[in-house]
């Protein structure tokens, strides 16, 4: 399949969490189309390999050592970006966190950090970078999760958290339509090579393969995949789409994504019973 060619040149794009797979890609799809990008995340070694990375393109490319918890942090990076690019034109929240474990035995502490990375963060990313989106045109997306929506065992901390982070997705599209900007969640299903599917599907357990399997369309997603679906939703062919939690997973959250929350169960959750 071909992919689609999108014209981001003058664009300023800010992907919170775009250091390594799925938000990587997105700010790889929009640096090769000309944007101008800046990336966030903890990590100042992985900071530093994604702005070389993504200087490839030509665009200016600036990155930035914070946590999404961090509020006060948050507010003088989105400072110093919107001083260096001007007003975001797209901005991505996608930081998250994940490891499978059972109600009964997840430390309050464990839950809290996802509901701290994922859903605070996404407030935080939201919050504290509204005054630098651009009035009217911004494009806001979240990065959200088939456990938004689809119960899976062993995940309560992330279905909880990205079910929070399509709620604000949807209060934000009420709240911020009448300033022209629109937002969205993506929902990628189970992404190749990326952190997440090596947590959640680790090889000789229930491995790519026979995640594949469980997709209507056979094939697990690329961050290519996930990168045009923002690239569209970012653009004018999208302009009257606000609000929307769109899928971007072969069909997988329709039934087959139920399966490796029962994989999880079998292989973690056991001795948790
Ligand atoms: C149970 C765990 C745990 C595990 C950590 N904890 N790992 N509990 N099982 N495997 C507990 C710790 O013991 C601690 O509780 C609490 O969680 C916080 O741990 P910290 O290490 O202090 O947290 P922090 O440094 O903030 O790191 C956050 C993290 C970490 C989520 C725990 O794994 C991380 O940084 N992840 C980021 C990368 C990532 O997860 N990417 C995948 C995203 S994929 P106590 O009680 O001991 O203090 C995704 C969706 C995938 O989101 C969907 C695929 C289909
Ligand atoms: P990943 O590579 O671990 O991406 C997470 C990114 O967020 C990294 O850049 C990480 O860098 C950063 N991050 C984590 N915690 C942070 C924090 N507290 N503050 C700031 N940045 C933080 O994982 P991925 O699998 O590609 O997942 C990316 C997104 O897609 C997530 O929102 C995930 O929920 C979603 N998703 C993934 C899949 C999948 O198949 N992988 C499926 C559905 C949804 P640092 O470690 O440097 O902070």
């Amino acid at each position: 399949m071909t992919l689609c060619t999108f014209d981001y040149h003058g664009c300023n794009v800010f992907v919170a969490g775009g250091t390594s797979g799925i938000n990587l890609g997105i700010a790889h799809g929009f640096a090769k189309a000309g944007a101008n990008v800046a990336v966030l995340s903890r990590s100042q070694q992985k900071v530093d390999n994604a702005v070389a990375d993504l200087q490839q393109y030509g665009g200016k490319v600036l990155g930035y050592a914070a946590d999404v918890r961090d509020a006060d942090r948050l507010q003088v990076v989105f400072a110093e970006a919107h001083r260096e690019l001007g007003f975001f034109d797209v901005l991505v929240s996608g930081a998250a966190g994940n490891f499978p474990a059972a109600i009964q035995t997840m430390s309050s502490n464990a839950f809290k950090a996802v509901m701290d990375i994922d859903l605070l963060g996404t407030f935080n990313v939201l919050r504290f970078s509204h005054a630098y989106l651009r009035k009217p045109g911004a494009c806001v997306i979240n990065i959200s999760a088939p456990q938004a929506f689809l119960p899976m065992e062993m995940q309560s901390h992330v279905c909880a958290a990205k079910a929070g982070v399509d709620m604000l997705t949807r209060t934000a599209a009420l709240e911020w339509g009448p300033s022209g900007i629109r937002v969205n969640s993506l929902v990628p299903g189970p992404i190749a090579g990326t952190e997440g599917m090596k947590r959640l599907a680790p090889p000789g357990k229930m491995g790519a393969d026979m995640v594949a399997k469980s997709v209507p369309l056979r094939r697990l997603g690329t961050p290519e995949d996930i990168a045009q679906a923002a690239m569209f939703v970012a653009s004018g062919a999208a302009s009257y789409i606000n609000g929307a939690i769109l899928p971007v997973d072969g069909g997988w959250s329709l039934g087959g994504a139920a399966e490796l929350g029962r994989n999880l169960l079998a292989m973690v959750g056991k001795q948790d019973l």
